[in-house]
């Protein structure tokens, strides 16, 4: 499955040096699925031919309202009644005023003014110089913009063609895309703040080893995506993965069980809703050696003493009971075997309202998954799937579960 299957997508472009990301947007967003048909002002032709854009999309370009080859003659409403959604890549400054002065005097402005207003939801992504970005007319103009339904992203920071540096700069490519699929999925956690636990911890050892487990991150990672695609904000707590970080999420790296458990708790304040995927230690040894423990001749592994680690996820439901807080905490389970059984004990010992059940060894690593729903009343399997399907469809069902939860605490 490609996450835009099925999708139309114009691609507007206006005139600016950050045309040049727009030919990899456009393959971005093919290899994603979608269709696309670019239209590009003549400012922007300036920037970037006509014939590149052409062979990425595959499509031929428009540029002109008084193209005869629409049979019709009206390339702004066959274009714009034809889109998913316009997304204009990049927006000038200029351009911007111009959408908000409803003018439409060239095909892309004409064409986004004639677009079916509640169908066709219309993306601009700026890009300009800083000191333009600035100007309490751009500010106004984007704020009017957003007024009027029109979705204007934020502008990423740096190096600026013009040699300045600071705001202003497009988003890229890949960035763009994501905030393209992201428009299409539900926003069912809208305004909720999600925490997420993810991977397992390291409990040194001594300064060169320690102990550790096979956990990769990725469900919870994959669940940190879906959350933020479906409108909420999102803090990631990582153990120790190499796994990028999903587009638009807050991420803080922790090492053991116990950075990990400061850090969750530091973020439950504003959180509705704590998914524990991590992989945490059970234990950790009760002291870090300060020095490479050396191997002893008498053929003997050192005795070593271990502590047991705080069970954050019970820890965070609890804080969450004694402050009266709605929190919804959701926890996993990563067996070798009775998963219903296990799950159904971790469910009461943890007192959560809902635990996920897998098996270790099959999930580990993999980039599918299987799960099992378990709660007080039921046990429901999710057959295998690829984990962010998974995940958008556990951040459904927890969506749905949040306001009977809230009455019921
Ligand atoms: O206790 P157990 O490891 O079997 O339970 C697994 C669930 O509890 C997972 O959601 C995991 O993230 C969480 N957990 C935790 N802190 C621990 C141990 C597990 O948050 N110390």
């Amino acid at each position: 499955m490609s996450e835009l299957d099925n999708k139309h997508i114009v691609l507007g472009l206006s005139g600016g040096v950050a045309c040049y990301k727009a030919a990899e947007l456009c393959r971005a967003l093919t290899k994603q699925g979608a269709t696309v048909q670019v239209v590009m002002t003549e400012a922007a032709a300036q920037f970037i031919t006509p014939v590149t854009m052409q062979a990425l999309s595959n499509r031929p370009v428009f540029v002109s309202q008084w193209d005869a080859r629409e049979p019709n003659n009206m390339a702004h409403i066959n274009l714009s009644r034809e889109a998913d959604l316009i997304l204009v890549a990049p927006a000038s400054a200029d351009f911007m005023a111009k959408l908000l002065h409803g003018r439409a005097d060239d095909l892309l402005s004409l064409m986004c003014l004639a677009r079916p207003i509640d169908k066709v939801p219309l993306l601009l992504a700026p890009a300009m110089n800083r000191e333009m970005w600035s100007h309490p007319a751009t500010q106004r103009n984007m704020a009017q913009l957003r007024t009027d339904g029109a979705h204007v992203l934020g502008v990423g920071q740096g190096e600026q063609a013009c040699g300045e540096s600071g705001d202003g700069r497009m988003l890229e490519p890949d960035e763009l895309m994501q905030e393209v699929v992201r428009l299409f999925q539900p926003k069912v956690l809208q305004g909720k703040h999600v925490l997420v636990s993810a991977g397992p911890t390291f409990e040194a050892i001594d300064p060169v080893r320690g102990i550790t487990n096979l956990s990769s991150g990725k469900m919870g990672f994959a669940l940190a995506h879906a959350a933020h695609q479906a409108g909420a904000s999102v803090t990631l707590v990582a153990g120790p993965v190499g796994l990028a970080t999903p587009y638009g999420v807050k991420r803080i790296d922790v090492r053991s069980a116990l950075d990990m458990h400061a850090a969750v708790m530091s973020q439950l304040d504003h959180a509705d809703v704590f998914i524990a995927t991590a992989a945490v230690a059970d234990w950790r040894p009760e002291k870090t050696a300060l020095e490479k423990i050396k191997k002893e001749s008498s053929g003997q592994m050192p005795a070593m003493a271990w502590t047991e680690n705080p069970d954050i996820l019970a820890l965070a439901a609890q804080s969450a009971r004694a402050l009266n807080s709605e929190l919804f905490c959701v926890g996993f389970a990563a067996e070798s075997h009775d998963l219903k059984t296990h799950a159904q004990a971790k469910l009461a010992r943890k007192k959560v309202p809902l635990i996920v059940g897998n098996i270790g060894a099959d999930t580990f690593g993999a980039d599918d998954n299987a799960l099992l729903l378990v709660d007080e009343y039921s046990a429901v399997e999710w057959p295998k799937d690829s984990k962010l399907v998974l995940a958008r469809k556990l951040v459904a069902e927890i969506a749905a579960r949040l306001p009977t939860f809230r009455k019921s605490v």
